[in-house]
């Protein structure tokens, strides 16, 4: 017994395959499933696997490489690909970097092979050699879809494959500048007794693209599934290795679709690119605040615009709350896009700062369009939301409200107030309310009124009741009425 290889027991009829279990979050391995990994603290996170036995290394020699002086290696920046869809560059952070590894994850149906056909497309067209990988659909499937997206460039080849190491050999052979693989998770490499799409598999998997690409030289985009709980179905470790995470992220239910970097080596992780799904593929949205308004009601009560920015880009969209009487003890507080504990900070500073009686009265705040809105420049467009559902009055229609809400009742000034402002003013928008502390670095775009304000109360009044419309000139509200209009 003690002599048989991997623990099968010679005389046990059914002979048994040795498992470990490995740890979905971190990737620890263990003899035994525990309910907490002692790793990184996640629970029920464990799942039981084929145990392999570790072999040497299996580096080709002509793959090992020597160490070489910094000097030398830190030269050689290879310029960025162009993706063709600028929202993707910009996620990216200028492009697509030669070599790099990135992990496009995304619900079924959000649009992934979509988007890395039409980036291969484009870059075939440009004179790239592109492979595009599928282990998901037939080589006709995939014909279809090119076939909608008008895809014909000659230099695209597709290779329907699941096999790791064949898929390594087309990479190597074909010596590609993108390779698409769609999906990591349908990759299985043989060698290993684990099903393909498991832990181990997944990681295995990655770990040899990688090393791959970073010899060769592709750049490489591995779609990757996301699972029921939006995370990247395997391991984190995934996360960890590849250079770039990219996450689509789309509402079943709208056409349009949310591109954000969760991790960026080359880039920042601030920026969003917003693609429309058409008939004829994804399209970049170049104005998504037009978008986001563009079922706004101008003389709803309850709604103000908030301009929060995503990444270097201001986006301006539509904040909503209703305030309904209550009669339960303990009034409902539910936000869709903003922060609840945020909303509950901004009602206490509405009701001991300004003497709204909200007590009595649940509130739900929403954001329009299903972004989610952390940044505390919205404050203000969320408590004239609020004041203008409880008065039942509307705001004017083309009046954005920006600034932070402290809790002694003032309004803060905020960063890139500049930026903000003529988002709004390109967008038609002709009034805003701001924080006084912003007015001196700051020029009103022609035809703009603003009315700076320092305190909460100003800001209800300059909203909700006294500011003039079409005034050039600058508004100011030290003469207004500083008690509650309300
Ligand atoms: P797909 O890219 O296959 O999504 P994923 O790879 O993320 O699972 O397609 C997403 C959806 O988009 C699918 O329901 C069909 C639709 N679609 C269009 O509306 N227009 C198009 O041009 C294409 C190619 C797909
Ligand atoms: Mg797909």
């Amino acid at each position: 017994m003690e002599n048989s290889p991997a623990g099968v027991c010679d005389n046990d009829p059914m002979p048994k395959v040795r498992t470990r279990f490995v740890c979905q979050e971190c990737g620890d391995v263990k003899p035994r499933g525990l309910g907490r990994c002692p790793e990184c603290g996640g629970w029920n996170t464990y799942v039981e696997e084929a145990d392999q036995p570790r072999g040497g290394s299996d580096v080709p020699a002509t793959m090992r490489v020597a160490p070489e002086p910094i000097a030398a290696a830190a030269l050689t920046e290879r310029p960025r690909l162009e993706s063709g869809l600028a929202e993707l560059d910009r996620v990216l952070g200028g492009g697509i970097v030669p070599g790099s590894l990135v992990l496009l994850g995304g619900e079924p149906g959000a649009g992934k092979s979509t988007l890395t056909m039409q980036v291969s497309h484009a870059l075939a067209r440009a004179g790239h050699r592109v492979l595009y990988v599928t282990g998901e659909e037939s080589i006709a499937q995939v014909r279809l879809r090119a076939a909608r997206l008008g895809v014909d460039a000659p230099g695209m080849l597709v290779l329907a494959e699941t096999d790791l190491d064949c898929i390594l050999e087309a990479v190597s052979a074909g010596k590609p500048d993108w390779v698409v693989i769609d999906s990591i998770q349908a990759v299985h490499d043989p060698r290993l007794a684990s099903a393909p799409g498991s832990v181990s598999q997944v990681r295995e998997a990655t770990a040899q693209v990688m090393r791959v690409a970073k010899h060769a030289g592709p750049a490489v985009c591995l779609v990757g599934h996301v699972t029921k709980e939006g995370t990247l179905a395997g391991p984190r470790v995934l996360e960890h290795m590849v250079d770039t995470v990219l996450s689509f992220e789309g509402d079943r239910f709208r056409t349009y679709r949310l591109l954000r970097a969760v991790k960026n080596r080359f880039g920042s992780t601030q920026e969003v690119g917003v693609f429309e799904m058409t008939g004829g593929g994804l399209r970049e949205v170049a104005n998504p605040s037009a978008l986001f308004l563009a079922e706004r009601a101008p003389d709803a009560t309850g709604s103000a615009i908030a301009v929060p920015m995503e990444g270097t880009r201001p986006l301006l969209v539509e904040v909503q709350a209703l305030v309904a009487p209550t009669f339960m003890a303990a009034p409902r507080r539910a936000a869709n896009g903003v922060d609840v504990s945020r909303l509950v900070q901004i009602l206490a500073v509405l009701e001991r700062r300004v003497g709204f009686k909200l007590s009595r009265a649940d509130v739900y705040a929403s954001v329009v369009g299903g972004l989610e809105v952390a940044e505390p420049a919205a404050d203000l467009a969320i408590a004239l939301a609020v004041a203008s559902g409880m008065r039942d009055r509307a705001l004017p229609p083309d009046l954005v409200a920006i600034g932070e809400i402290g809790l002694g009742g003032e309004v803060r000034s905020v960063a890139q107030a500049g930026a903000r402002l003529r988002e709004a003013w390109k967008l038609g928008f002709k009034r805003a309310v701001l924080p006084a502390g912003n007015m001196e670095e700051l020029a009103a775009p022609p035809g703009m009124v603003l009315a700076p304000v320092s305190r909460l109360v100003d800001a209800l009044v300059a909203g909700l009741g006294t500011m003039p419309a079409g005034d050039s000139e600058q508004l100011s509200l030290d003469e207004a009425e500083p008690t509650a209009p309300f």
